[in-house]
């Protein structure tokens, strides 16, 4: 998968579908060459490097009018010498100065690939699945080494890159930007693909054509955020969901991020993504040493929805991992929405009860178990049982629990601290403040300097006498703020720019503890919603609460985006109460159904207060999902209709050999005698014959009508009356309808 022209020094990465090409300059600097289709060729491409004679340009050489960084395509820039777009490097001495020069001196090529210490990344399980191209570059002057990682993976259209930095000289260096990657791009002809939003409005996509100048988004609040995810896609103006050149980049990251494409004058793209520079700076002791986290680009030629196939595949199969990676999801349900913080054990085994009945096969305890949290003011940091609501502790409960014969799960916050609880009261020193300043807080709490070993070991000594002492199969990891006043008590001045890194290493550590001690929980991540929702977080939690915007129509949008990088089995999606909480909507059982299934499914309401009929739907539900969920869990995805353009949305998710599909379509407010609509599917066998079956609708057709003519729409779906009906529901907004397609 790794060739090297030893006579260029050109490194060609490639796995019989897609190349990526870079070079080692005169001067020992890496220059790029190309990323996208796999290119045949006898193995020469210096030809490819665009360089020109150019006016008011800064020149390496004295006598040499042509060889300038600036209009040379680049692999791992620098700044300070001759190119004036941003660097992916920046450093500086005790000296002041911010000049660095990185000079190629050598590469080892490792089958498979090396797991990076203390953060999440991509892995393989047998040595063939990937190559490891590593270089090895120094910067003579200074005495830094940095060490480029590129790991290209023979069934995924994906390279995972990272840096590793080491001190080797000897004074002390900062790193004051150290990006995971860095592409240059011949041309700037693209749109950016962006997914942002906001609390409970994550990840809408947002398409915009690239400009001259640079277009970016970017994290500096300690949490990946609900505001943008760490993520960049570039498109060619005519790519679509499914043809055309599309690129990825995601960071396997869930801190301060910036993913930035940069067009320069002469339409060269630049495309970089890492931790946020803004607030970063890291000293390197002589003899130190950095790595940054992993950084993931995926290429395809089809379009959109291929990049998330490459995304989807990778991080459902080689980054999610462990007891829950290849299983079929518990359906849970949870108290939240339901009781808020007021219940105690009596109502929980209630509220259980008849999710029990109702085939659901997990109960969450969600917030206010714990020391004196009767709502928001108090508590955190306490995480033991409040007796008042729990008189026989957690252990009692979740006996109870799984003497019905489900699953107990538990809400714990473990990074945050109220100040009225024990453990701020007995180490107030243990938050993240600035001292002098008075510290800012989010929902009443603050966060715990994560960055300091002692403080991870008192949350998970608690965690720990929890977990070892209850059965807790399950537990939702929520973090309801983001980071102000960034500093930590325990660090030097000169180290303070370390304190939102060391924050989240922290925080994977305690993850990576609790999994090493719990192997089979399943631990679900959380931040008001999405608000980490990220790749890093994949890691040690195989799903994440995908919004707290549970609302079905919301959810349309919110899933629609997020699948765009993350896989569906990694998005929960809960059947709520209507009038909806947050949007006072009111949408029919099947529609939430229909949405939540297309996700780590559960339920967030109280089925004690559900009609008999549509008790009799969730029962309906929770048999169809249980006889989908692998289908769902690991089926192709595919984005048929957009509900960012449209009225509808609609989605497939099909075995990976067209043998079978399940249809979702959404039609979001009501029409009256609409047209006719017919949907095209997508990833069946052309020749096989299948059974279309929903709720209005049985029929047989072959593949290739399915998707060329396309699945007739011919139902409530679609706005037309259907006779017998009586016309009732017709024409209701909110209207939805799975289609089971089977292959005969
Ligand atoms: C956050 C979560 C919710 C719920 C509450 C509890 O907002 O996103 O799902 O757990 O906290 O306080």
């Amino acid at each position: 998968m790794i060739t090297v022209n030893e006579k260029e020094h050109v490194f060609h990465l490639h796995n019989g579908r897609m190349s990526y090409l870079f070079y080692v300059m005169d001067s020992g600097q890496l220059g790029h060459l190309y990323f996208g289709k796999e290119l045949r060729s006898d193995g020469s491409y210096l030809h490819m490097v665009e360089k020109a004679h150019r006016p008011m340009t800064t020149y390496i050489t004295e006598g040499d009018l042509y060889t300038s960084y600036e209009h040379l395509r680049q692999e791992y820039p620098t700044y300070g010498t001759s190119d004036y777009r941003y660097p992916a490097l920046e450093v500086q001495g005790t000296d002041g100065s911010t000049l660095c020069k990185l000079e190629y001196q050598g590469y080892e090529i490792i089958p498979g690939k090396k797991p990076l210490p203390g953060l999440p990344a991509t892995y393989v399980e047998e040595k063939g699945e990937a190559e490891t191209l590593e270089i090895r570059m120094l910067d003579q002057w200074r005495g830094l080494e940095a060490v480029l990682s590129y790991t290209i993976f023979r069934d995924c259209d994906a390279i995972a890159r990272s840096v590793r930095f080491i001190n080797k000289g000897e004074e002390a260096l900062f790193l004051d930007r150290a990006m995971s990657l860095s592409v240059d791009f011949p041309d700037g002809d693209y749109e950016s693909v962006q997914l942002s939003g906001s609390w409970a409005r994550e990840r809408s996509i947002i398409t915009r054509p690239l400009q001259p100048g640079v277009t970016a988004v970017s994290s500096m609040r300690g949490n990946s955020s609900h505001q943008h995810n760490p993520f960049l896609a570039l498109k060619r103006r005519h790519t679509t969901e499914h043809t055309g050149d599309a690129y990825g980049f995601s960071l396997v990251y869930s801190g301060n991020f910036l993913a930035q494409a940069e067009v320069d004058n002469y339409n060269v793209l630049r495309v970089m993504l890492g931790i946020n520079p803004f607030g970063f700076r890291w000293k390197l002791a002589p003899g130190g040493e950095f790595v940054t986290p992993e950084a993931v680009m995926v290429w395809s030629n089809q379009g959109l929805n291929g990049m998330s196939w490459q995304f989807h595949a990778l991080y459902k199969n080689r980054l999610a991992r462990g007891y829950w990676r290849d299983k079929e999801r518990p359906v849970l349900i949870n108290n939240w929405e339901a009781t808020m913080f007021d219940y105690v054990e009596d109502d929980l085994v209630r509220f259980a009860q008849k999710a029990q009945e109702c085939g659901i096969e997990l109960f969450v305890l969600d917030d206010g178990w714990f020391g004196a949290r009767n709502n928001d003011r108090a508590g955190l940091g306490d995480w033991k049982p409040n007796p008042a609501k729990l008189p026989n502790g957690i252990k009692g409960l979740a006996e109870r629990i799984e003497a019905l014969g489900m699953k107990f799960g538990l809400w714990f916050e473990p990074e945050m601290v109220n100040r009225d609880s024990d453990l701020f009261r007995t180490h107030p020193d243990y938050i993240i403040q600035t001292p002098g300043r008075s510290p800012s807080h989010g929902r009443n709490q603050f966060v715990l300097d994560f960055s300091r070993p002692e403080v991870v070991d008192e949350i998970y000594n608690q965690m720990y006498a929890l977990l070892s002492n209850a059965k807790i199969s399950y537990i939702k990891w929520d973090m309801n703020r983001s980071i102000s006043e960034c500093y930590s008590a325990s660090l030097p001045a000169d180290q303070q720019g370390e304190v939102f890194h060391r924050y989240i290493l922290g925080v994977y550590d305690l993850h990576e503890r609790l999994i090493r001690a719990f192997p089979e929980l399943l631990i679900e991540s959380c931040s008001s919603g999405g608000g980490r929702f990220d790749a890093g977080m994949l890691y040690y939690a195989p799903q994440g609460w995908t919004s707290d915007d549970s609302d079905a129509i919301e959810r349309l949008k919110i899933q629609y985006g997020t699948s765009l990088v993350y896989p569906i089995s990694s998005m929960g999606a809960h059947v709520s109460a209507c009038p909806n909480s947050q949007v006072g909507r009111n949408t029919p059982i099947e529609t939430r159904g229909n949405v939540a299934m297309t996700g780590a499914f559960g339920y967030e309401l109280d089925l004690n207060k559900l009609s008999e009929e549509e008790l009799k739907a969730v029962k309906q539900q929770v048999v169809f999902y249980k006889q989908n969920r692998k289908l769902l869990v690991q089926g192709a995805f595919y984005r048929l209709l957009s509900p960012f353009e449209g009225n509808f949305a609609a989605w497939e998710v099909a075995e990976h050999d067209g043998s079978r599909a399940l249809v979702t379509v959404t039609r979001i407010l009501s029409e009256i005698n609409g047209p006719y609509r017919r949907l095209p599917l997508l990833g069946l066998d052309p020749d096989r014959k299948y059974h279309i079956y929903s709720k209005y609708l049985s029929y047989e057709a072959y593949g290739d009508e399915l998707m060329q003519f396309g699945l007739m729409l011919e139902d409530q779906a679609s706005g037309q009356i259907i006779e017998g009906s009586g016309g009732s529901g017709s024409c209701e907004d909110f209207r939805s309808l799975v289609y089971e397609v089977v292959g005969l």
